[in-house]
Order: C-alpha cells, then structure tokens, then sequence
C-alpha cells in the first residue's frame, strides 16, 4: 500500500498519468514534510497516494491529464465542469469504500482542497454570466483539514500544481510559489490554528 503505485489506481494509472506522477510527487513531499516536523510519515504517504483516486476514472476532465488544446470543459457550462470537479472528492469517498480502503485514508480524499474556491471554473462563470447565486456550487465541499497529515497533504497538493507549471522553475521562484500557496490557504481559512506557522515562514 506504501509503494510508489496505489494497488487499487493500478488499473487506470496509464489512463491518467498525470494525476499519476502529481500523486508520487505529493506522496514523496507529504512525507519528507511529516517527518521533518515529528508528525505520521507514513500515513501522509499513504494518504497522498490515494488523495485524488475519483479522477482515475474521468482523468481527461483534470488539467493534468490534458493533452494540448483537448479541453473536454471547453464544451461545458461552468456550473457544470465546477460539478465535475468538485465530485472527485464525494465520489472519491464512494470509490474508497468500493475498493474497502483503509478508514484513515478517508480523510485525505474529503480534505485535501478544504473548503477551498474551485477558481478556474468561478472566473469562468463570472466571465459568462456576473457572480454566481450560489457561490457554493464553486466550492469544494470540504470540510478543511482536521489533522496535521491532511494539512500537509493540502499545501503539497496545492504547491506542487502551482510550481508543475512555472515556465522557469528555479528554487527561487518555487520557495515563492510555496510561501504564496500557505499564505492563500491560511487566508481562505483552511488552516485554522496555523496564523504562527505563517509567521514563522515569513521570518526566513
Ligand atoms: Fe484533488
């Protein structure tokens, strides 16, 4: 369960092999980042591994997956592509107890975006048609995370997509990329208790 290939995303990993190679890469992040601050390694690990599993089934929806200028959204309504992505959370936790997973991998499907905007697709609609009247079809169901894994997991989730599309990455700009993305979460309200954390990193 620990290895590099969650067992029960093997089926559809060549389907999707960019949520494939985001989850090592988060897997690998929320584990070094566990450790070095004394919390559960190997359950950040495990719970990374299986964070995104819904989005093995319908990757193509998911930038990640998406080859150049093949865009399934561009013929849907945002309220719509908003739908899709948001359900890879709820569904994620149907797909959890199909495959009979373990209970504690459970949190990290239902809180690795919190409560967090789906923004791409609330600018999309606020393009279209002005605010939307029910902001809540352009959020993550939440709620945010309980636990200093799923925390973890958040912020590695959230940097690593940031930093996977600069166009020159250099460790500057990726220290940057990272400070911007626990700044917005903590201002969002996804990290209660974590205003110290903040402060400490902008000591460095
Ligand atoms: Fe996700």
């Amino acid at each position: 369960m620990v290895g590099p290939q969650p067992a029960a995303a093997s089926p559809v990993e060549p389907q999707a092999p960019g949520t494939y190679a985001h989850t090592i890469a988060i897997a690998n992040l929320a584990e070094s980042a566990s450790n070095a601050i004394g919390a559960n390694g190997l359950l950040a690990r495990v719970g990374a591994l299986y964070h995104d599993i819904r989005k093995l089934k319908k990757p193509q929806y998911f930038a990640e997956n998406q080859a150049k200028g093949r865009n399934p959204h561009d013929k849907l309504k945002p309220t719509t592509s908003a739908a899709i992505v948001r359900n890879h959370v709820l569904e994620g936790l149907e797909l959890a107890e199909e495959y009979k997973l373990p209970r504690g991998v459970m949190p990290f499907i239902r809180e690795h975006h919190g409560t967090g905007p789906i923004s791409y697709f609330l600018e999309k609609a606020k393009e279209r048609d002005g605010m939307p009247a029910n902001s809540a079809e352009f959020a993550y169901p939440g709620p945010a995370p309980r636990s200093i894994e799923t925390a973890i997991v958040m912020l590695a989730d959230g940097a690593e997509a940031a930093a996977r599309v600069l166009h020159d990455p250099t460790p500057q700009k990726i220290r940057e990329v990272i400070d911007r993305i626990v700044r917005q979460r903590i201002d969002q309200g996804q990290l209660p208790g974590c205003a110290d954390h903040s402060r400490a990193s902008s000591r460095r």
